[in-house]
């Protein structure tokens, strides 16, 4: 397993380039499914929860062509087969195919998701959205199995909480569904938007993502389509990050300030300049950083895939932060990590006390999650001596080359090859 070296204390100044949302991208290769015209997406970040995802579609019988960050998923010939949980297991994300293939075959079978250790993660809203739509849902072995043999029909689904997987297999169904489905209390994220967007150019009409009441007509006739994927907000924050705690000044190319203002508050708040730029954004700090008092929340709120990573900008404010998880009951795995670099971290239930201040200094320590593991990057880039991280893949489950991209503003970076 490869391994990353960082000598801390470069402050970073440069360029970084924004690839596409992870977030995004998984869904809609999914969404790909339901059509049988090929759609191209472009704009995909180049991470392995990416290509994991394109492979699934290819274990259905989708032919997918690759061209760097793009790819053209033609689903003509697929088939509701099962894919074998070793497949599946290390990605939650593999859920999202149970909406489209029940949708298309009127039975879908999936194995329950693994994906990060962040607590239980149950898909109890997807299931109940999709027996509201028509479907029975049962279980066989470990897999989910979702029939519907007259098909799904438009139906109101109101979740209980704006769940982001639950409201996109939701949306995903009802595009196939007989009439009109409305989503209430559905999530906001833009990677939801985004998912609408590329429904739309496959044929679908989709009314109201981005807000809590989503319209979609079902019967959709599809056609072929291309979507370029929005920017990556997490990464954008995380490059963000990176710039505060080295007290260096980055440009993040493509960052969309509309999707990031709870994240540039959050900077702000802690004395770190934001403003946009002809291409995205400038993030730099050249003051002390100042504590936060941060609760993660639903989008528009502060997101959860970010708590990590302002935890250890935190980490070198003077004083006393506090960190309020309510998405993911088990997101503090990164702490006892954080503390093998020096930090003074307390939990509290769901809250983490973060008394900074206190010097970082290099160690060995762990990569456990996706955020948590790039949040024991950033606090080795700001902490002093020598960081070896191990357990990458975690990293390049999500980050498109981190390493190069941090290399090339002048951290002192090294991939271990294992
Ligand atoms: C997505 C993101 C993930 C992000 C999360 C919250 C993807 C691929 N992943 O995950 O990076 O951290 O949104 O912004 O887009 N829940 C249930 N039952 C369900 C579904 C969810 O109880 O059926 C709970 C979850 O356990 C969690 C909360 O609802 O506590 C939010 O989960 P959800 O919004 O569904 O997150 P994901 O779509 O899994």
């Amino acid at each position: 397993m490869d391994r990353l070296r960082i000598t801390g204390g470069k402050p970073l100044h440069g360029t970084v380039a924004i690839a596409g949302a992870k977030n995004a991208a998984l869904p809609q290769i999914a969404a790909a499914l339901l059509s049988p015209h090929p759609v191209e997406l472009s704009n995909l970040p180049l991470v392995s929860d990416v290509e994991n995802m394109l492979c699934v579609a290819e274990l259905y019988g989708a032919k997918v062509t690759r061209n760097a960050h793009c790819a053209t998923i033609d689903a003509k010939e697929i088939a509701a087969r099962e894919v074998s949980y070793e497949t599946v297991r290390r990605m939650r994300a593999t859920v999202l195919f149970l909406g489209p293939l029940l949708a298309r075959f009127g039975v879908a079978r999936v194995s329950l998701p693994g994906g990060c250790a962040i607590g239980a993660r149950p898909v109890d809203m997807h299931l109940k959205a999709l027996e509201m739509l028509g479907a029975e849902i049962g279980m066989e072995g470990g897999l989910i199995v979702a029939r519907a043999s007259d098909g799904l029909n438009g139906t109101r689904v109101i979740l209980s909480s704006p769940s982001v997987g639950a409201t996109e297999t939701t949306m995903m169904a009802a595009t196939s569904a007989r009439g009109e489905t409305e989503i209430l209390n559905a999530a906001r994220e833009p990677e939801v938007a985004d998912l609408a967007a590329c429904l739309n150019a496959m044929g679908a009409k989709i009314e109201g993502a981005g807000t809590h009441r989503i319209i979609i007509e079902g019967d959709t006739a599809w056609r072929a389509a291309a979507h370029h994927i929005i920017p990556d907000r997490i990464e954008a924050g995380t490059y963000a990050v990176a710039a505060a705690i080295t007290g260096g000044a980055l440009e993040l190319v493509n960052a969309r300030m509309e999707n990031l203002a709870a994240v540039i508050q959050a900077l702000e708040v802690m004395g770190v300049n934001v403003w946009p730029s002809d291409r995205g954004l400038v993030v730099s700090r050249n003051a002390p950083l100042r504590t936060a008092d941060l609760t993660t929340e639903p989008y528009p709120g502060f997101p959860t895939d970010l708590q990590a990573q302002f935890m250890a900008l935190a980490c070198c404010a003077e004083g006393t932060s506090l960190f309020r998880e309510t998405i993911f009951e088990n997101r503090f795995m990164h702490v006892p990590e954080l503390t093998r670099l020096g930090a003074d971290i307390s939990l509290q239930g769901t809250t983490a006390v973060v008394r900074g201040g206190r010097p970082l200094k290099g160690a060995q320590v762990m990569a456990t999650d996706l955020r948590a593991s790039v949040c024991l990057v950033l606090a080795a880039l700001a902490a002093e001596g020598e960081t070896v991280i191990n357990r990458v893949y975690h990293i390049d489950r999500g980050y498109e080359q981190l390493d190069r991209k941090l290399a090339q503003c002048g951290a002192d970076i090294e991939r271990l090859r294992a």
